[in-house]
């Protein structure tokens, strides 16, 4: 099989990388000297390997990153003649796992060349075929009987606090009409979920990831359809694939929703591990948050819910009233702060981004550190998980 080499350096650096893996088993797609053309000539040529000459400059450990994060499929061989412990630290660290001289002779490189291809072909393929791995990716929906209930904030601030712990996160905005997650994240949404099921109606992988966008946080978002008349043809087999798809991909898959028992949400209700089920402290959300548990119910998917009160207010409102009311336990309980969270959505930097020791921020640090707990086993079936959760709820709560 042919292997399709990319070729990333200035002029001179291509030249020489063209020179010594010339072999009737190696095609080289394209070359690329400036940083800001790489993930799109990767996304049209779709290589193999992406072969780096770490001299280029100092972003080639940038692009490395973003290669190893949004071209996961092309594995990165940085080119050195001086690889010393730094570089070789700061490029793992970046993703880069194989290396091998600059200057060099085609009867060294080809051979090395190939192995690579061989080793990586066989591990993306496990990857792939093995549900065990695939379950590795954790599902979490976020779901709500309200409008304006806090579900885009939860989904945003707990991706970001994910990301700080070193997990790769996919936050996928699954509210098809007035989807907002990008506002919340001061990204402009081009490329959108609505254009991406145009281009391709059950995408794979790679097309996929040419409409994710990268957040500086570290978040991979996946926007929402531009307008709500795009929202129509999406439909629950098409979400059901693009979200198996991801799941080979990140450590948390996690998809914001509408306040509704559609289609769309019964599927990802039906494919997701842990159901965040966000509700109010009035009596109004409490009631559609006990009509929306008794559905989850019957449709076999409460044990996999955990009921999360936002904006909650000092208003002589407890939590044990609110399990009472609700016949179930609350798992986590967030402060109403007004100033932060709409500072934050004006601003389009989420309040998860800072290291600020107020509440909110500190609420969602511990959260994602419950959810992301050190004391499981993270290859381990999804129920481990949902196990541990339970062991631990309501770890948190405003005093
Ligand atoms: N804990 C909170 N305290 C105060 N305001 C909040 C809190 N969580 C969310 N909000 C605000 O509530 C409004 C609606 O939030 P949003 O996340 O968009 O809800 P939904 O996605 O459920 O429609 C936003 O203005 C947001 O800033
Ligand atoms: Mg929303």
């Amino acid at each position: 099989m042919e292997i399709k080499v990319l070729l990333i350096g200035t002029d001179e650096q291509v030249q020489n990388m063209s020179r010594v893996v010339k072999s009737s088993d190696i095609s080289i797609v394209g070359t690329v000297k400036n940083e800001a053309m790489v993930l799109d000539e990767i996304g049209r040529k779709l290589p193999d390997i992406v072969m780096i000459c770490y001299e280029m400059g100092s972003m080639v450990i940038r692009i490395c990153q973003q290669i190893y994060l949004l071209r996961p499929r092309s594995v990165i061989v940085l080119l050195t003649d001086n690889l010393t412990p730094e570089i070789l630290q700061k490029s793992i660290q970046a993703g880069v796992h194989y290396f091998l001289p600059y200057t060099s002779t085609s009867d060294k490189i080809v051979p090395q060349i190939k192995a690579v291809h061989t080793k990586e072909s066989t591990r993306l393929l496990a990857m792939e075929n093995t549900s065990n791995v695939a379950r590795k990716s954790c599902v979490i929906m976020v779901l709500g009987t309200k409008g304006g209930i806090g579900k885009t904030t939860f989904a945003v601030n707990l991706a970001i606090k994910l990301t700080k712990l070193k997990c790769k996160v996919a936050l996928l905005d699954f509210d098809m009409q007035f989807g907002d997650a990008s506002t919340y994240l001061g990204i402009e949404s081009k490329d959108t979920l609505a254009e991406l099921l145009q281009e391709q109606a059950y995408p794979t992988i790679d097309i996929i990831r040419k409409y994710i966008t990268m957040h500086k946080s570290g978040v991979n978002l996946l926007c929402a359809p531009g307008s709500p008349e795009f929202a129509d043809g999406i439909s629950a087999p098409q979400i059901d694939k693009v979200i198996s798809t991801l799941r080979t991909y990140y450590d948390y898959i996690i998809l914001d929703t509408t306040s509704s028992f559609n289609e769309i949400n019964l599927t990802c209700i039906d494919v997701s591990n842990i159901i965040m089920f966000v509700s109010g402290v009035d009596i109004s959300s409490l009631k559609n948050t006990k009509k929306g548990l008794s559905l989850l119910e019957s449709l076999q998917a409460k044990e996999k819910v955990k009921i999360i009160i936002n904006k909650e207010a000092q208003l002589g409102i407890n939590i044990a009233d609110i399990e009472k009311t609700l016949g179930y336990p609350v798992f986590f309980s967030i402060p109403y702060d007004f100033k932060i969270s709409m500072t934050a959505l004006n601003k389009g930097v989420p309040f998860a981004m800072e290291y600020s020791s107020n509440p909110l921020n500190k609420g969602y640090e511990m959260l994602a550190s419950t959810i992301d707990g050190k004391s499981y086993d993270k290859t381990s079936e999804s129920n481990t998980k949902l196990k541990f959760l339970d062991n631990i709820k309501n770890i948190w709560r405003r005093k």
